[in-house]
Protein backbone atom coordinates (compact mmCIF):
# COMPACT_ATOMS: atom_id res chain seq x y z
CA UNK A 1 0.00 0.00 0.00
CA UNK A 2 1.12 3.48 -0.81
CA UNK A 3 -0.29 6.95 -0.28
CA UNK A 4 2.27 8.69 -2.26
CA UNK A 5 -0.15 10.35 -4.73
CA UNK A 6 -2.75 11.41 -2.23
CA UNK A 7 -1.74 11.00 1.65
CA UNK A 8 -3.74 11.23 4.86
CA UNK A 9 -2.93 14.47 5.15
CA UNK A 10 -4.37 15.50 1.85
CA UNK A 11 -8.06 13.75 3.08
CA UNK A 12 -7.27 15.75 6.29
CA UNK A 13 -7.47 18.97 4.11
CA UNK A 14 -10.32 17.31 1.83
CA UNK A 15 -12.10 16.98 5.36
CA UNK A 16 -11.47 20.71 6.66
CA UNK A 17 -11.71 22.33 3.03
CA UNK A 18 -15.12 20.31 1.59
CA UNK A 19 -16.66 18.07 4.12
CA UNK A 20 -16.30 19.86 7.46
CA UNK A 21 -18.89 22.14 8.42
CA UNK A 22 -16.27 25.23 9.31
CA UNK A 23 -16.10 26.43 13.30
CA UNK A 24 -17.62 29.59 13.54
CA UNK A 25 -20.82 28.45 11.11
CA UNK A 26 -21.18 25.49 13.78
CA UNK A 27 -20.87 28.26 16.43
CA UNK A 28 -22.83 30.93 15.16
CA UNK A 29 -25.84 27.98 14.03
CA UNK A 30 -25.23 26.32 17.95
CA UNK A 31 -25.95 30.10 19.22
CA UNK A 32 -28.65 30.47 17.04
CA UNK A 33 -30.48 27.56 18.60
CA UNK A 34 -29.33 28.65 22.10
CA UNK A 35 -31.27 31.72 22.00
CA UNK A 36 -34.72 30.04 20.93
CA UNK A 37 -33.79 28.16 24.29
CA UNK A 38 -32.81 30.70 26.39
CA UNK A 39 -36.05 32.71 25.00
CA UNK A 40 -38.10 29.28 26.13
CA UNK A 41 -36.21 29.15 29.56
CA UNK A 42 -37.33 32.90 30.01
CA UNK A 43 -41.44 32.04 29.25
CA UNK A 44 -40.78 29.11 31.69
CA UNK A 45 -40.29 31.41 34.52
CA UNK A 46 -43.19 33.44 34.13
CA UNK A 47 -45.41 30.31 33.10
CA UNK A 48 -44.17 27.20 35.35
CA UNK A 49 -47.23 25.34 33.95
CA UNK A 50 -46.37 26.19 30.65
CA UNK A 51 -45.94 22.57 28.90
CA UNK A 52 -42.78 22.77 26.92
CA UNK A 53 -40.55 22.08 29.09
CA UNK A 54 -37.13 22.21 27.47
CA UNK A 55 -35.22 22.73 24.10
CA UNK A 56 -32.06 21.35 23.34
CA UNK A 57 -29.66 20.63 20.61
CA UNK A 58 -29.63 17.36 19.13
CA UNK A 59 -28.29 15.71 15.96
CA UNK A 60 -24.95 16.21 14.31
CA UNK A 61 -24.47 19.74 15.67
CA UNK A 62 -24.01 18.32 19.07
CA UNK A 63 -22.79 15.76 18.22
CA UNK A 64 -19.74 17.76 16.85
CA UNK A 65 -20.12 15.70 13.01
CA UNK A 66 -22.11 17.71 10.98
CA UNK A 67 -21.56 18.61 7.18
CA UNK A 68 -20.64 21.47 5.19
CA UNK A 69 -24.16 20.79 3.56
CA UNK A 70 -25.91 21.09 7.07
CA UNK A 71 -29.75 22.45 6.05
CA UNK A 72 -31.27 22.62 9.04
CA UNK A 73 -30.75 22.86 12.85
CA UNK A 74 -32.16 19.84 15.29
CA UNK A 75 -34.01 20.87 18.20
CA UNK A 76 -35.75 18.28 20.73
CA UNK A 77 -38.35 19.93 22.31
CA UNK A 78 -39.51 18.30 25.39
CA UNK A 79 -43.49 18.48 25.89
CA UNK A 80 -45.07 16.72 29.31
CA UNK A 81 -46.88 14.22 27.80
CA UNK A 82 -50.07 14.18 30.26
CA UNK A 83 -52.32 17.05 27.72
CA UNK A 84 -50.78 16.58 24.61
CA UNK A 85 -52.43 14.74 21.83
CA UNK A 86 -50.90 11.91 20.61
CA UNK A 87 -51.93 11.84 16.92
CA UNK A 88 -49.39 12.60 15.13
CA UNK A 89 -50.07 15.56 12.95
CA UNK A 90 -52.66 17.18 16.52
CA UNK A 91 -49.53 17.14 18.00
CA UNK A 92 -47.50 19.41 15.57
CA UNK A 93 -50.38 21.75 15.68
CA UNK A 94 -50.11 22.07 19.58
CA UNK A 95 -46.60 22.20 19.79
CA UNK A 96 -46.45 24.78 16.83
CA UNK A 97 -49.41 27.03 18.48
CA UNK A 98 -46.87 26.68 21.76
CA UNK A 99 -44.01 27.65 19.95
CA UNK A 100 -45.84 30.59 18.82
CA UNK A 101 -46.81 31.41 22.40
CA UNK A 102 -43.48 31.50 23.62
CA UNK A 103 -41.82 32.99 20.65
CA UNK A 104 -44.19 36.10 20.28
CA UNK A 105 -41.52 37.64 18.17
CA UNK A 106 -41.83 35.81 15.73
CA UNK A 107 -44.45 36.28 13.28
CA UNK A 108 -47.01 33.29 13.22
CA UNK A 109 -46.08 31.96 9.45
CA UNK A 110 -42.62 31.72 10.85
CA UNK A 111 -43.28 28.70 12.96
CA UNK A 112 -44.94 26.29 10.73
CA UNK A 113 -45.89 22.32 11.30
CA UNK A 114 -43.98 19.83 9.17
CA UNK A 115 -44.53 16.39 8.32
CA UNK A 116 -42.72 15.24 11.53
CA UNK A 117 -41.30 18.16 13.01
CA UNK A 118 -42.25 22.12 13.46
CA UNK A 119 -39.74 24.76 11.31
CA UNK A 120 -39.24 27.79 12.71
CA UNK A 121 -37.57 30.45 9.91
CA UNK A 122 -35.50 32.85 10.73
CA UNK A 123 -35.63 36.28 7.96
CA UNK A 124 -32.70 36.55 6.92
CA UNK A 125 -29.71 35.26 8.39
CA UNK A 126 -29.40 31.90 9.94
CA UNK A 127 -30.89 28.36 9.24
CA UNK A 128 -34.24 27.05 9.89
CA UNK A 129 -34.90 25.14 13.11
CA UNK A 130 -36.11 22.17 12.79
CA UNK A 131 -38.33 21.47 16.27
CA UNK A 132 -38.93 17.82 16.91
CA UNK A 133 -41.45 16.71 19.70
CA UNK A 134 -40.61 14.28 22.33
CA UNK A 135 -43.12 13.69 24.95
CA UNK A 136 -41.73 13.61 28.31
CA UNK A 137 -42.87 12.78 31.83
CA UNK A 138 -40.56 13.88 34.15
CA UNK A 139 -37.49 11.02 33.88
CA UNK A 140 -34.30 12.46 35.18
CA UNK A 141 -32.00 11.00 32.34
CA UNK A 142 -34.63 12.28 29.69
CA UNK A 143 -35.59 9.75 28.20
CA UNK A 144 -39.28 10.33 25.89
CA UNK A 145 -41.16 9.25 23.32
CA UNK A 146 -38.98 11.19 20.20
CA UNK A 147 -41.30 11.46 16.70
CA UNK A 148 -39.10 9.65 14.50
CA UNK A 149 -38.11 12.00 11.25
CA UNK A 150 -38.33 8.46 9.36
CA UNK A 151 -41.72 7.55 10.09
CA UNK A 152 -43.37 9.35 12.88
CA UNK A 153 -43.89 6.71 14.82
CA UNK A 154 -42.44 7.50 18.81
CA UNK A 155 -39.46 6.02 19.87
CA UNK A 156 -38.45 5.65 23.23
CA UNK A 157 -34.64 7.23 23.67
CA UNK A 158 -32.54 10.06 25.29
CA UNK A 159 -30.97 12.75 23.36
CA UNK A 160 -28.28 13.68 26.42
CA UNK A 161 -27.38 10.00 26.78
CA UNK A 162 -26.72 9.91 23.33
CA UNK A 163 -24.84 12.80 23.39
CA UNK A 164 -22.68 11.25 25.97
CA UNK A 165 -21.84 8.17 24.16
CA UNK A 166 -20.81 10.08 21.62
CA UNK A 167 -18.70 12.14 23.83
CA UNK A 168 -16.84 9.14 25.04
CA UNK A 169 -15.79 8.25 21.54
CA UNK A 170 -14.47 10.97 20.24
CA UNK A 171 -12.91 11.72 23.61
CA UNK A 172 -11.36 8.35 22.66
CA UNK A 173 -9.66 8.99 19.65
CA UNK A 174 -10.04 12.74 19.60
CA UNK A 175 -10.43 14.62 16.40
CA UNK A 176 -10.16 11.42 14.21
CA UNK A 177 -13.41 9.68 15.46
CA UNK A 178 -15.58 12.24 14.64
CA UNK A 179 -13.76 13.32 11.24
CA UNK A 180 -14.13 9.41 10.19
CA UNK A 181 -17.79 9.65 10.96
CA UNK A 182 -18.05 13.10 8.65
CA UNK A 183 -16.05 11.91 5.91
CA UNK A 184 -18.16 8.23 5.87
CA UNK A 185 -21.33 10.71 6.05
CA UNK A 186 -19.63 12.54 2.83
CA UNK A 187 -19.80 9.18 1.13
CA UNK A 188 -22.75 8.10 1.91
CA UNK A 189 -23.85 11.58 0.79
CA UNK A 190 -22.16 11.17 -2.70
CA UNK A 191 -24.16 7.55 -2.84
CA UNK A 192 -27.22 9.13 -2.15
CA UNK A 193 -26.43 11.91 -4.92
CA UNK A 194 -25.68 8.50 -7.34
CA UNK A 195 -29.17 6.78 -6.22
CA UNK A 196 -31.85 8.08 -5.36
CA UNK A 197 -33.08 4.97 -3.49
CA UNK A 198 -29.73 4.63 -1.53
CA UNK A 199 -30.17 5.24 1.85
CA UNK A 200 -28.12 4.97 4.93
CA UNK A 201 -28.76 6.82 8.18
CA UNK A 202 -26.17 8.97 9.30
CA UNK A 203 -27.10 7.36 13.07
CA UNK A 204 -26.52 4.04 11.51
CA UNK A 205 -23.10 4.79 10.50
CA UNK A 206 -22.08 6.74 13.52
CA UNK A 207 -22.78 3.62 15.65
CA UNK A 208 -20.94 0.96 13.16
CA UNK A 209 -18.18 3.06 13.66
CA UNK A 210 -18.67 3.23 17.46
CA UNK A 211 -18.05 -0.24 17.22
CA UNK A 212 -15.36 -0.32 15.61
CA UNK A 213 -13.72 2.48 17.86
CA UNK A 214 -14.82 -0.06 20.75
CA UNK A 215 -12.82 -2.82 19.24
CA UNK A 216 -9.87 -0.95 19.60
CA UNK A 217 -9.55 0.35 15.64
CA UNK A 218 -6.88 3.41 15.27
CA UNK A 219 -8.98 5.91 13.42
CA UNK A 220 -5.68 8.18 12.94
CA UNK A 221 -5.05 7.01 9.65
CA UNK A 222 -7.39 8.05 7.45
CA UNK A 223 -7.36 6.21 4.24
CA UNK A 224 -6.87 3.14 6.26
CA UNK A 225 -9.55 4.00 8.55
CA UNK A 226 -12.07 4.33 6.24
CA UNK A 227 -10.75 1.26 4.41
CA UNK A 228 -11.84 -0.47 7.89
CA UNK A 229 -15.31 0.43 7.69
CA UNK A 230 -15.81 -0.59 4.26
CA UNK A 231 -14.19 -4.11 5.25
CA UNK A 232 -16.68 -4.03 8.04
CA UNK A 233 -19.57 -3.31 6.36
CA UNK A 234 -18.84 -5.69 3.37
CA UNK A 235 -18.17 -8.58 5.74
CA UNK A 236 -20.88 -8.13 8.00
CA UNK A 237 -23.12 -8.22 5.17
CA UNK A 238 -24.91 -5.58 7.52
CA UNK A 239 -26.17 -8.34 9.14
CA UNK A 240 -24.78 -8.49 12.40
CA UNK A 241 -26.62 -7.28 15.42
CA UNK A 242 -24.53 -4.32 16.77
CA UNK A 243 -24.96 -4.09 20.63
CA UNK A 244 -23.22 -1.12 23.06
CA UNK A 245 -23.20 -1.99 26.72
CA UNK A 246 -22.90 1.21 28.29
CA UNK A 247 -26.59 1.69 29.17
CA UNK A 248 -27.50 -1.84 29.98
CA UNK A 249 -26.23 -5.58 29.51
CA UNK A 250 -26.30 -7.09 26.45
CA UNK A 251 -28.87 -9.79 27.79
CA UNK A 252 -31.49 -7.29 27.75
CA UNK A 253 -31.44 -6.94 24.08
CA UNK A 254 -34.50 -9.47 23.19
CA UNK A 255 -35.10 -10.92 20.06
CA UNK A 256 -35.90 -9.01 16.33
CA UNK A 257 -36.55 -10.00 13.10
CA UNK A 258 -35.80 -6.92 11.14
CA UNK A 259 -32.50 -7.89 8.61
CA UNK A 260 -30.72 -5.22 9.60
CA UNK A 261 -30.23 -4.99 13.87
CA UNK A 262 -28.04 -1.86 15.00
CA UNK A 263 -29.86 -1.44 18.57
CA UNK A 264 -29.83 1.82 20.24
CA UNK A 265 -27.40 2.09 23.08
CA UNK A 266 -29.48 3.84 25.37
CA UNK A 267 -32.86 1.28 24.87
CA UNK A 268 -32.16 -2.31 24.30
CA UNK A 269 -35.78 -2.64 22.96
CA UNK A 270 -35.26 0.35 20.09
CA UNK A 271 -33.57 -1.47 16.64
CA UNK A 272 -32.76 1.64 15.47
CA UNK A 273 -32.43 0.41 11.68
CA UNK A 274 -35.46 -1.63 11.71
CA UNK A 275 -36.75 0.23 8.25
CA UNK A 276 -34.25 -1.14 6.49
CA UNK A 277 -35.19 -3.89 4.02
CA UNK A 278 -32.77 -6.88 3.21
CA UNK A 279 -32.54 -4.87 -0.40
CA UNK A 280 -31.36 -1.63 1.38
CA UNK A 281 -28.84 -3.36 2.88
CA UNK A 282 -27.23 -5.10 0.12
CA UNK A 283 -27.40 -1.70 -1.86
CA UNK A 284 -25.34 -0.65 1.13
CA UNK A 285 -22.94 -3.35 1.20
CA UNK A 286 -22.35 -3.18 -2.92
CA UNK A 287 -21.22 0.24 -2.17
CA UNK A 288 -19.18 -0.67 0.49
CA UNK A 289 -17.35 -3.42 -1.82
CA UNK A 290 -16.67 -0.74 -4.86
CA UNK A 291 -15.75 1.79 -2.31
CA UNK A 292 -12.71 -0.25 -0.86
CA UNK A 293 -11.83 -1.52 -3.80
CA UNK A 294 -11.80 2.05 -4.96
CA UNK A 295 -9.39 2.68 -2.02
CA UNK A 296 -7.04 -0.37 -2.67
CA UNK A 297 -6.73 0.97 -6.37
CA UNK A 298 -5.86 4.27 -5.33
CA UNK A 299 -3.54 3.25 -2.70
CA UNK A 300 -1.86 1.05 -5.62
CA UNK A 301 -1.97 3.48 -8.37
CA UNK A 302 1.23 4.36 -10.46
CA UNK A 303 0.20 8.33 -10.91
CA UNK A 304 -1.47 10.67 -9.07
CA UNK A 305 -4.18 11.89 -11.71
CA UNK A 306 -5.43 7.71 -11.40
CA UNK A 307 -5.12 8.27 -7.83
CA UNK A 308 -7.42 11.62 -8.19
CA UNK A 309 -9.50 9.22 -10.06
CA UNK A 310 -10.02 6.06 -7.63
CA UNK A 311 -10.36 8.65 -4.82
CA UNK A 312 -13.12 10.68 -6.66
CA UNK A 313 -15.10 7.56 -6.98
CA UNK A 314 -15.40 7.21 -3.12
CA UNK A 315 -16.18 11.12 -2.73
CA UNK A 316 -16.90 12.14 -5.90
CA UNK A 317 -15.51 15.27 -8.22
CA UNK A 318 -15.15 17.80 -5.69
CA UNK A 319 -12.19 15.36 -4.39
CA UNK A 320 -9.51 17.35 -5.62
CA UNK A 321 -5.82 17.51 -4.46
N1 LIG B 1 -34.06 5.47 15.22
C1 LIG B 1 -33.62 6.26 16.19
N2 LIG B 1 -33.72 5.90 17.48
C2 LIG B 1 -33.29 6.71 18.47
N3 LIG B 1 -32.75 7.92 18.26
C3 LIG B 1 -32.60 8.34 17.00
C4 LIG B 1 -33.02 7.54 15.91
N4 LIG B 1 -32.77 8.24 14.78
C5 LIG B 1 -32.20 9.39 15.15
N5 LIG B 1 -32.10 9.46 16.50
C6 LIG B 1 -31.56 10.58 17.27
O1 LIG B 1 -31.51 11.70 16.40
C7 LIG B 1 -30.15 12.16 16.25
C8 LIG B 1 -29.92 12.58 14.81
O2 LIG B 1 -29.90 11.45 13.96
P1 LIG B 1 -29.51 11.54 12.43
O3 LIG B 1 -29.50 10.17 11.85
O4 LIG B 1 -30.33 12.60 11.78
O5 LIG B 1 -28.02 11.99 12.48
P2 LIG B 1 -27.25 13.36 12.49
O6 LIG B 1 -26.08 13.08 13.36
O7 LIG B 1 -28.09 14.52 12.85
O8 LIG B 1 -26.72 13.45 10.99
P3 LIG B 1 -27.06 14.42 9.78
O9 LIG B 1 -25.83 15.31 9.70
O10 LIG B 1 -27.15 13.50 8.62
O11 LIG B 1 -28.32 15.15 10.08
C9 LIG B 1 -29.29 11.01 16.72
O12 LIG B 1 -28.05 11.47 17.22
C10 LIG B 1 -30.15 10.36 17.78
O13 LIG B 1 -30.00 11.06 19.01
MG1 LIG C 1 -29.43 15.74 11.70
Amino acid sequence: MSSEHVSHGDIVRFGQDRVNLPKDKADEYRAQARRLREKLEGYLDEHPDFTLKKMLLSGSLAKGTALRSLNDIDVGCYISGADAPSDIAALLEYLAERLRKAFPNFSPDQVQPQTYSVTVSFRGSGLDVDIVPILYDGDPQWYGNLVSQDDGSFLKTSIPLHLEFTRKRKSAQETHFAQVVRLVKFWSRNMKRENENFRFKSFMIEMILSQLCDQGLDFSDYPEALQHFFTYVARSNMRERIVFTDYYAAGAVGSFTEPVQIIDPVNAANNVSRLYTGAQADAIVDAALDAGDAIDAALAAPTKQETVYYWQKVFGSSFQV
